[in-house]
């Protein structure tokens, strides 16, 4: 046997280290490929709405909203949110300048976009 032969140990070497990171790095490169081509974008879009805090806008949402649209927009004397198609922007503008028995100007603000934030788990997003 010559000096830089293979040895058994390379080789037991080449099985437990170089096999696995090509293992390892083609499954993460195969991910990453993927997940940069997004072929299922499930994000809700918000225009150009800005979103804040769902958790906070549900908590504004039970006291400013709940009274006319239900506990978690359930519908009431205002129309239920659930489901309702609306863009966000839409929901923007109606909360600023309200109209058809619903009062402008409930929220404002970082409060108004924790509950835009909120709404947007409740519509069906549609732009
Ligand atoms: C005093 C009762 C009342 C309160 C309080 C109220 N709304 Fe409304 N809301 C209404 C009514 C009534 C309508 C239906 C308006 C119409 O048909 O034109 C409405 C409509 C809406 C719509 C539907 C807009 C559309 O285009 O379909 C959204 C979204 C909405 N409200 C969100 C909110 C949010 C968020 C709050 C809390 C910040 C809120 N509302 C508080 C009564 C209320």
């Amino acid at each position: 046997m010559e000096p830089g032969d293979p040895t058994r140990y390379d080789r037991h070497v080449f099985r437990l280290v170089v096999v696995p990171l090509v293992l390892l790095f083609g499954v993460a490169g195969t991910t990453f490929a993927l997940a940069r081509w997004h072929p299922a974008k499930l994000v809700i879009s918000s225009g150009s709405v800005k979103l804040g805090d769902p958790y906070r806008g549900a908590t504004t949402f039970s006291t400013t909203c709940a009274s006319c649209h239900g506990q978690n927009g359930s519908g009431g004397i205002g129309p239920r949110l659930q489901g309702l198609a609306v863009t966000l922007a839409r929901v923007k503008q109606q909360i600023d300048a309200g109209g058809g028995g619903m009062p402008a100007g409930l929220v404002k603000g970082g409060a108004e976009q924790d509950v835009l934030a909120y709404v947007a788990t409740l519509v069906k997003p549609s732009g």
